[in-house]
């Protein structure tokens, strides 16, 4: 198997692979890497479309997205050090089978780690129609390689405004703000200056707060399917190494150019 591309980097802590996303895992050192924070297609049966003609096709048969998702819980269970987390982001559409197959590979017990919860990301982008409920939320599977030895940085959560009622706790919690729990509103308009034109773009500080809660200065971060790369926007100035993939590589042009690599050539 060829070693996946090098599209740009630093030659420091930050690459850009035009790769599979299992021929990436699989290139890591076993036990290696401490997240893999990752966004692969959802399998919407569209084509997704950006801005400025970037797109890529996000139409799967059953056998093949399933295929595609085994695999990446495979192969990330056996890059992920005994601290690793897999951050795993889909939606309604396929979220419930995947955590029923990343449990095959994550499932707890006999030293297979586990599944240890779930973010829910919800967005207020767009109209959402009136002739059926509106779906306006995503799921981010949270799982564990060791759960006894994750360390978490609870300083890592966001703040958020603080929306309960301030009756009987008294003003220092009116004024103060909170950390986020398990629901984070993350709506990122098309005029977001932060938008790179890739479709189905995340917003970064959603994958810098999984950043700063799991990893340290010098841990390796991952996402085989980057899109236009917003692991490596979240993780700049953190001190994390970061390695990127897509199939893409319109991807991976985007990518490079948000990230200000220069590409190999
Ligand atoms: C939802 S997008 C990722 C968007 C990204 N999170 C961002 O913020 O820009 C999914 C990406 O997975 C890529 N992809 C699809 N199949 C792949 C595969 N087998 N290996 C690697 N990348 C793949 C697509 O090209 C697409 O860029």
């Amino acid at each position: 198997m060829p070693d996946p591309p090098l599209i740009a980097g630093n030659g420091k802590d930050i690459f850009v692979l035009h790769s599979d996303a299992k021929v990436l895992l699989e290139r890591l050192d076993p036990n290696s890497t401490t997240l893999i924070v990752t966004d692969p297609p959802w399998n919407t049966g569209q084509v997704r479309r950006g801005s400025a003609g970037l797109k890529y096709d996000d139409k799967h048969e059953y056998v093949a997205y399933k295929t595609l998702m085994i695999r990446l819980f495979e192969a990330s269970f056996a890059a992920l050090n005994e601290r690793g987390m897999l951050a795993l982001w889909l939606d309604w559409r396929w979220v419930h089978e995947a955590a029923v197959w990343g449990d095959g590979f994550f499932g707890g017990g006999d030293g297979r780690g586990v599944r240890v919860g779930e973010i829910i990301v919800h967005s207020e982008l767009g109209n959402p129609g009136k002739s059926a409920w509106p779906l306006k939320h995503s799921t981010i599977l949270l799982f564990a390689k060791n759960p006894d030895k994750v360390e978490f940085n609870y300083e890592g959560l966001p703040m958020v405004d603080r929306k309960a009622p301030k009756s009987g706790h008294g003003q220092k919690y009116a004024t103060e703000g909170k950390r986020a729990t398990s629901v984070l509103s993350a709506t990122m308009s098309n005029t977001d200056p932060e938008r790179v034109g890739y479709p189905d773009q995340k917003p970064s500080w959603v994958y810098r707060a999984l950043i700063e809660c799991y990893t340290k200065p010098g841990d390796l971060v991952v996402d085989p399917f980057m899109g236009s790369g917003t692991l490596g926007r979240a993780a700049k100035g953190t001190g994390r190494v970061v390695v990127l993939g897509d199939l893409s590589l319109d991807a991976c042009k985007a990518a490079s150019l948000s990230l200000e690599l220069t590409e190999n050539t």
